[in-house]
């Protein structure tokens, strides 16, 4: 049970013989679809966090199963009390066999990881060397058949690499009570000694059969070598369409319609008068908001192009961003449904997401239908996009991490502007209620969910026409995405050991703002 410090090194020349992960007929048997161990490379403070948890978010929203696995996290639950630059000093023989060993215990979690639920794993750490690089390629490619990408972020520009140690790195614990000027002083200096043994992947000789992707000053350019399957080809075409550039995007559903008034669903409809003041009371504040270069996307339904009709900003209409297609059930109320196909409307009850409306559309033909819109979004810089309560969740679950079960709850009043802004390692979000009243359209999950269950239980506490006054007070939340948390767990040599699991951003979401916008 004794662990020795150098046994990465050692592994690594004896072809990685770790037990946890030998070849079993699980591995083998998912072949099918290949797990994806995606492997970040580049010196500090080049964007890798903020790269692996973005692209985390995106494909957990695809519906892949995905996790990140920061081997800073794992040196800092195993070294309590940052002792400075020192330590990533590569002549410093303690500690590089530290720093080894986490990197050990990250690819072990990471391998079972994807041996079991998992489809796509990001190993995020600086992976500088060669050696690194090819140890981990090994025990990944040959003895767990995964498939290995990389992604190296480089990146000269002084003002970039300053920039970004002031919005991340200063706040990292490792900085904690300690004055801005001495931690950005102690980075540089970190960043200097990571640079004394960087070798970038090489393309032409040793590296070159890898699949990678280089990512050169933020996107400026790239170069994609050697790249297989629809994963890789999914993450470079994503990773190709984001950008740094500080925005805002405006999420609102329409303005009142005179469906939404007689309580019926989908479908295409004018609005309500409480519809069109809130038209009006829209175009003000988003005047008064004073974007010069403000885009505004609404569905092809009329209720959203006549929400944006006195907006002064180009617009665009998208099909994809039209309502959820009830099919059958177009134009009825929930009470109809309820009463009319009992069996339907528990159905849907009991499986918000995966259920598919007969002749319509699920939450899940959803996401796949708005992937483009989604593309769209991360190329764009300001935005409103006006569009409807299905479609209002599923953009917001992308940019909250929401998972499948909750998505479909989130709840998305008429009548409120939600105000997005993408920060670093997450996403700030407003939100702002117009005070203009409006019908509530929320139905929460019913707890009996049985298609012998009377009507009005069925229809839950969902009230008919039950008009609320919305003049609550603006809701701030910073969310932060896949931050880590210490678990108990054992490691490869049977130790009780405390471990670092990425955690999504509802664990840290704070209390008052869950239960404004989710109610499962
Ligand atoms: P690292 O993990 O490489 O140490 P971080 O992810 O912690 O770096 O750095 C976050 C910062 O990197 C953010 O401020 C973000 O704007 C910036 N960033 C994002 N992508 C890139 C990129 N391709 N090159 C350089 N900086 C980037
Ligand atoms: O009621 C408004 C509405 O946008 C309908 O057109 C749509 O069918 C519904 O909300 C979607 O919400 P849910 O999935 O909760 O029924
Ligand atoms: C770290 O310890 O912060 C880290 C990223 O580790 P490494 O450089 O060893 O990958």
């Amino acid at each position: 049970n004794k662990r020795t410090p150098g046994i990465f090194r050692q592994l690594s020349q004896d072809n990685m013989r770790l037990t946890l992960c030998l070849p079993n007929l699980a591995c083998r048997d998912r072949l099918v679809r290949t797990p994806t161990v995606i492997m970040m490379v580049g010196l500090p403070a080049r964007g890798k966090t903020y790269i692996a948890r973005k692209l985390a978010r995106y494909l957990h929203w695809t519906g892949i199963q995905t996790k990140v696995f920061n081997v800073g996290d794992y040196r800092r639950d195993a070294v309590k009390g940052y002792a400075g630059k020192e330590f990533f000093d590569p002549d410093n023989t303690e500690a590089v066999a530290i720093r080894n060993l986490c990197a050990q215990h990250a690819l072990e979690d990471m391998c079972n990881y994807l041996q079991n639920e998992g489809e796509v794993a990001i190993f995020d750490a600086t992976n500088t060397s060669r050696e690194r690089r090819r140890t981990v390629y090994n025990h990944c490619v040959e003895a767990c058949y995964f498939r290995v990408f990389f992604v190296e972020s480089i990146c000269d520009s002084e003002e970039v690499i300053q920039a970004n140690i002031r919005e991340v790195k200063l706040k990292s614990p490792d900085y904690k009570g300690v004055l801005d000027t001495v931690a950005v002083e102690d980075f540089l200096s970190r960043i200097e000694l990571y640079a004394k043994q960087y070798e970038p992947i090489d393309d032409k000789n040793d590296e070159k059969d890898y699949s990678f992707i280089k990512i050169f000053n933020c996107g400026e350019r790239f170069l994609v070598h050697k790249t297989r399957g629809n994963i890789q080809s999914r993450v470079i075409y994503f990773l190709m369409n984001i950008h740094v550039l500080p925005r805002t995007i405006y999420l609102t559903r329409h303005g009142e319609s005179e469906k939404n008034v007689q309580q019926r669903i989908g479908g295409n409809a004018p609005l309500s008068e409480a519809g069109k003041v809130y038209a009006e009371a829209l175009a003000e504040y988003i005047e008064n908001e004073k974007l010069s270069d403000l885009i505004v996307w609404t569905s092809q339904r009329q209720q959203t192009i006549d929400t944006a009709a006195k907006i002064y900003a180009p617009k665009e209409q998208w099909k994809a961003l039209n309502g959820i297609n009830a099919g059958i059930f177009e134009g009825l109320t929930y009470r109809e449904v309820a009463e009319r196909y009992p069996e339907e409307f528990a159905a849907r009850d009991r499986s918000k997401y995966y259920y598919r409306y007969p002749g319509g559309e699920s939450y899940h033909d959803l996401i796949a239908r708005l992937e483009p819109v989604i593309m769209e979004l991360e190329r764009a810089e300001n935005l409103l996009v006006i569009c409807h309560q299905a479609v209002a969740r599923c953009i917001l679950a992308y940019f909250l991490d929401k998972d499948a079960e909750r998505l479909p709850y989130i709840k998305v009043p008429l009548h409120t502007v939600i105000k997005l802004t993408p920060m670093a390692y997450g996403c700030m979000m407003e939100s702002i209620p117009l005070s203009v009243e409006a019908v509530n359209t929320y139905r929460s999950k019913p707890k009996n969910c049985d298609p012998n269950r009377a009507v009005a239980e069925a229809l839950n506490e969902f009230v008919e026409l039950r008009i609320e006054p919305i003049t609550g007070p603006t809701t701030t939340q910073i969310i932060y995405e896949n931050s880590g948390t210490a678990i108990e767990t054992t490691d490869a040599f049977g130790n009780r050991i405390k471990r670092l699991d990425s955690v999504t951003s509802d664990t840290i979401l704070n209390n008052s703002f869950s239960s404004v916008h989710d109610s499962l």
